[in-house]
């Protein structure tokens, strides 16, 4: 079987001796694995160690005879499953969203249609210098994924953020993405309907009643979808996520907003997944003015019902169509769980204890069971990323046995 391919670019950062070491643990994980080095890194570390880390030939010079193929940037470019850049520095993704190539690495780069993942290092200054930002939220929107520099002591002997991430959140981000381009897409001609996030319900202009929910549970399950071939929309409250890429994204910040937005979504959808915690109650009234502080007096707050948004989902559910909703239980999640799966008329539920560490709330794991008429069937603890690909599994398997 053909192994997967990982070019490894590295550019001039202090961080670039980290390389040999992921070099060494992407070989170890089966890749097979490609360097090039700008003139900057080879300043910092050797061709020379980098090709007895790979055990490939490294690619140092633009105009040099080609070591393996004739049209060396050309050829990286295609065999790439994922471009890794690590360390990048602040030079590279300027040059990078400039689509400037002049040299060996920023050409093979613009030349690839794989996934592009790059671990950022850099100097604080300079990785907070909004030059920097715009240069990493537009690569972003055009799907380079990210690793954050972390904080630790830098070249300067400060203590900031731009440290290169760990190596094994790099390795695994690798992986990841290397797994995710070689899946099935199983999805494809699919409309898969997802809520994510919170709601917000107004007290006053000032004030509002929200809950704890991330959003990451439902962005992870609509990236998922997007990347098994699905058409996805994604109706979101407000989070502080990045939009994943490909989604059709649609905010909301209320209840009742989403109730309106979804209502006709899902009636075109054939999957529709609830990971949304939308508020079960708001304000009678909401005050025109900033309520204002009463000495010494209580203030009461009459709270009336929202919509069931998953029950009124599960009302105008068409035949063949697979709903999915969640429940967020602090006690009896089993019990609570399948009595929401009849009143809301749904296919199945994912059930999280939410007291649970390493569960439900903004963790980027989860521990769930699938509740349906058939039974429960718990899962470990596991990422989310994961959960959202179960979760897909089960309602596709659904989906088919419908017919
Ligand atoms: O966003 P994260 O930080 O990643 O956290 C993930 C999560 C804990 C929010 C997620 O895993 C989860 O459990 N989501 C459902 C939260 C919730 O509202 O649970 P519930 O048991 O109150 O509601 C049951 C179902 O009805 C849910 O599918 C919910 O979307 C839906 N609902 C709830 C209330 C309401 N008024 N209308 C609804 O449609």
């Amino acid at each position: 079987m053909k192994k997967p391919c990982v070019v490894l670019g590295v550019t001039g950062s202090i961080a670039a001796y980290r390389a040999a070491d992921i070099a060494r643990r992407l070989v170890k994980a089966g890749c097979e694995v490609h360097c090039i080095l700008t003139k900057s890194a080879q300043e910092l570390i050797t061709e020379r160690t980098m090709e007895t880390m790979s055990g490939q030939p490294c690619i140092t010079d633009m105009f040099a005879p080609p070591k393996q193929w004739e049209v060396e940037h050309i050829e990286l470019a295609q065999r790439a499953d994922v471009f890794l850049v690590a360390p990048a520095t602040a030079n590279f993704v300027g040059k990078m969203a400039a689509g400037i190539a002049d040299d060996m690495l920023t050409t093979t780069v613009l030349a690839t249609k794989a996934p592009v993942l790059v671990a950022l290092a850099m100097n604080t200054n300079m990785y907070e210098n909004p030059v920097t930002q715009r240069n990493i939220a537009y690569l972003r929107s055009i799907g380079v994924r990210f690793l954050e520099p972390i904080e630790g002591t830098l070249a300067t002997g400060a203590v900031g953020k731009g440290h290169i991430p760990e190596t094994d959140d790099i390795v695994k981000a690798a992986l990841q993405a290397i797994a995710e381009k070689n899946a099935p897409r199983d999805l494809e001609g699919l409309r898969v309907v997802v809520t994510a996030g919170p709601t917000r319900e107004p007290i006053d202009p000032v004030r509002y009643l929200t809950n704890r929910s991330s959003g990451k549970m439902g962005y992870a399950i609509a990236r998922a979808a997007e990347r098994r071939g699905a058409d996805v929309t994604l109706i979101s409250g407000p989070t502080t996520l990045e939009a994943p890429a490909g989604v059709h994204i649609q905010n909301i910040l209320t209840t009742q907003e989403l109730l309106d937005i979804l209502l006709p979504a899902a009636s075109q959808a054939d999957i529709v997944i609830q990971a949304a915690a939308p508020a079960d109650y708001r304000a009678e009234t909401v005050a025109a003015q900033k309520i204002k502080k009463q000495d010494g007096e209580a203030l009461s707050l009459r709270l009336v019902e929202n919509p069931d948004v998953a029950r009124a989902v599960g009302e105008q559910k068409r035949e063949g169509q697979v709903l999915v909703g969640f429940a967020a239980e602090t006690e009896d999640a089993l019990a609570n769980a399948q009595r929401k799966l009849k009143k809301k008329n749904l296919d199945f539920i994912v059930a999280n204890d939410v007291t649970r560490p390493g569960a439900g709330f903004d963790v980027d794991t989860n521990i769930a069971a699938f509740v349906d008429e058939a039974g429960v069937k718990e899962l470990p603890l596991m990422p989310k990323d994961e959960l959202a690909d179960r979760i897909l599994d089960k309602a596709l398997a659904l989906l088919k046995a419908k017919g």
